[in-house]
């Protein structure tokens, strides 16, 4: 939920470096930012401000140090002021610390400082974090230590950077929230994302939960939060390159990431054919198996249920991973737990996870970004290989995610050869969709009704969930109320809704279940509603026709499209920020 980044090393302009890799991890928190200089003579110059970190101009106590640590914030306890940005300090500014997460038990270490004679200047929780820091330092003498020991006093997913002005050295400490060390020639990274060192190094070294790190610049020491005992990491090159992870020629990356979509799709479906049919084997023989994710990804297991039913007759159970834990009843050692994430870094998805092992359950992750805390906790995991994606709106990430789901059904149903040809077709024809006038068209579509404050979406079958996939796109970046239903449940109360002139996008394909969702149209058009159909064919009913290819069992993946533009340009055409909703972020990392 916020992106935190420091460096330590030979180079002397350590706080430019630090805010412009902050700059790099604004997706994950934009409300406010700040960053903590270790200057030659030892004293520390802070800047923090609301706002976004992209608005900084340059200051000059960026220049003169090579110790910083910075934060971009999404704000969990205390609003967006000043005094609750990060850095936070204890009394005599000697310590500075940036956290990403929740010290759950902040309240109780907040009331014991006080009553030892702390003053706190925030409302957060990450302020006890300096303040236990110099009470653990005045006891071992030793910043990395007392680093270790306050650690185990707090309670929470976290993951937090500390620096302190008698002491040269970086330290860092992770339980739930991701944290990288970037090798660089002239001194050591220590980042929530890859992005923020990329142009400084590619070399990586991953800390895992209830780990620390302490680094001078020269050497470095993984350990055990626990026991110090340490821990050797290997090194790790990055494949993907900067300008993968950057906008190119587009205004923002979520028109970037929608048109990578040409490619993504056929990279998802570009899996080792062996893996693929021994997860489906494991799908088989496993006593109940469980799709589970958040968000758009959750939309992706509830596609996944009807492309597991309709093509493989097998039985799954879909969850949002926030209401896994009831399930935990039917958890056996021979279950299998699917989760699917873009981050590989949900809250919600890993504490499902922990749920599923502690009944001995396996667990297979589909995720985007290798090396994730998910990714690397799962016992067997899928890569989508949808490159890097930033804008907070989920959207090839999606589609590459139903595919590799589309895939391991069809393996399932033993016609993997099917399903990828069935799939490279329909990467095929979101190719040929993908092209200016298309773009276009749905641009014009939302000048249409961009003034709308309320907009429904329907579909069934496999469209269904596409259907509330659509709301979350439309109402994340355009803040337009919209809201997805089943086509069949329309008349047994949302109808009331319709109005004359309220758009309802209805979603078709070309199967069994064509004529019902018509119908369901017609009876909102009969109530004065506008219907845009999403549709390989056109229909006296619709207002506006938005053609899709007829992609069968994809077809799920192909109608989803037109709708991310539509959201995408209704957006932009409301004057907001389509890569940084309004209170959100992209990487949920607080439960
Ligand atoms: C999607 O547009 C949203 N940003 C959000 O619903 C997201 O899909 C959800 O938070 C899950 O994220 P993950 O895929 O990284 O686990």
């Amino acid at each position: 939920m916020c992106g935190i980044f420091g460096y330590v090393g030979e180079r002397k302009d350590a706080g430019r470096l630090v805010v412009d890799g902050l700059k790099c991890l604004e997706y994950r928190g934009y409300d406010s930012w700040g960053v903590a200089c270790k200057e030659e003579d030892d004293h520390l110059v802070i800047e923090k401000k609301i706002g976004k970190i992209s608005d900084v101009k340059s200051s000059a106590f960026l220049e003169k140090c090579s110790i910083a640590v910075g934060h971009t914030r999404w704000a969990t306890h205390g609003g967006v002021t000043e005094e609750n940005a990060h850095p936070h300090t204890n009394e005599d500014g000697s310590i500075a610390v940036v956290h990403n997460g929740i010290v759950e038990n902040y309240q109780e270490l907040r009331d014991g400082l006080l009553a030892r004679g702390h003053t706190f200047l925030s409302e957060t929780d990450t302020e006890v974090l300096p303040h236990l820091l110099e009470e653990e330092l005045k006891k071992t003498n030793d910043f990395a230590s007392a680093v270790r020991l306050v650690s185990q006093k707090i309670v929470g997913r976290y993951a937090f950077l500390a620096l302190h002005t008698d002491s040269n050295v970086l330290v860092a400490a992770r339980n739930g929230s991701p944290l990288i060390v970037g090798v660089g020639s002239d001194g050591y990274f220590i980042a929530s994302d890859i992005p923020a060192f990329l142009d400084s190094t590619r070399t990586v070294q991953y800390l895992d939960d209830g780990e620390m790190v302490v680094t001078d610049g020269h050497s470095i020491l993984f350990s055990d939060l626990a026991t110090g005992e340490e821990h050797p990491k290997r090194e790790i090159e990055i494949t993907w390159s900067v300008e993968q992870a950057e906008k190119g020629e587009y205004q923002h990356y979520m028109l970037k990431e929608i048109m990578e979509q040409k490619d993504t799709i056929v990279r998802a479906v570009n899996q080792d054919d062996k893996e693929t049919r021994t997860i489906a084997e494991a799908i088989r023989s496993a006593r109940g198996t469980f799709l589970v994710g958040c968000g758009t990804a959750h939309k992706a297991c509830m596609a996944a249920e009807y492309f597991f039913s309709v093509i493989a007759g097998h039985h799954v159970n879909v969850s949002s991973a926030g209401e896994f834990k009831l399930y935990h009843h039917f958890l056996k050692p021979e279950s299998l737990l699917i989760v699917v994430s873009q981050s590989g870094e949900t809250a919600d998805v890993l504490e499902a996870m922990k749920i599923a092992k502690s009944k001995r359950a396996k667990v297979l992750a589909i995720v985007n970004v290798e090396g994730s805390t998910i990714d690397r906790e799962a016992d067997y995991s899928l890569l989508i290989n949808a490159g890097p994606e930033r804008a907070v709106a989920s959207t090839k990430a999606l589609t590459g995610q139903m595919a590799v789901l589309l895939l391991i059904a069809h393996a399932l149903a033993r016609k993997l050869h099917d399903g990828k040809t069935q799939l490279l077709e329909a990467g095929s024809m979101i190719n040929d969709m993908l092209n200016p006038r298309y773009v276009e068209r749905l641009e014009k579509l939302a000048e249409k009704i961009k003034h709308r404050e309320d907009l429904y979406i329907i579909g069934k079958s496999w469209n269904y969930p596409m259907a509330l996939e659509s709301a979350i796109k439309i109402q994340e970046v355009s803040n337009i109320h919209a809201e997805g239903f089943a086509g069949g449940e329309l008349k047994h109360g949302p109808i009331a809704l319709i109005e004359e002139g309220t758009p309802c996008i209805a979603l078709i394909g070309k199967d069994e279940v064509t004529g019902d969702i018509l119908s369901n149209a017609t009876e909102i058009k009969a109530r004065g509603g506008f219907i845009i159909g999403v549709s390989p064919e056109n229909n006296p009913i619709f207002d506006e026709w938005i053609k899709v290819p007829d992609a069968a069992a994809a077809q799920p993946l192909v109608n989803i499209i037109p709708i991310q533009i539509l959201a995408y340009y209704l957006a932009v055409q409301r004057g907001k920020d389509p890569d940084m909703p309004r209170n959100l972020a992209k990487s949920v990392t607080v439960k």
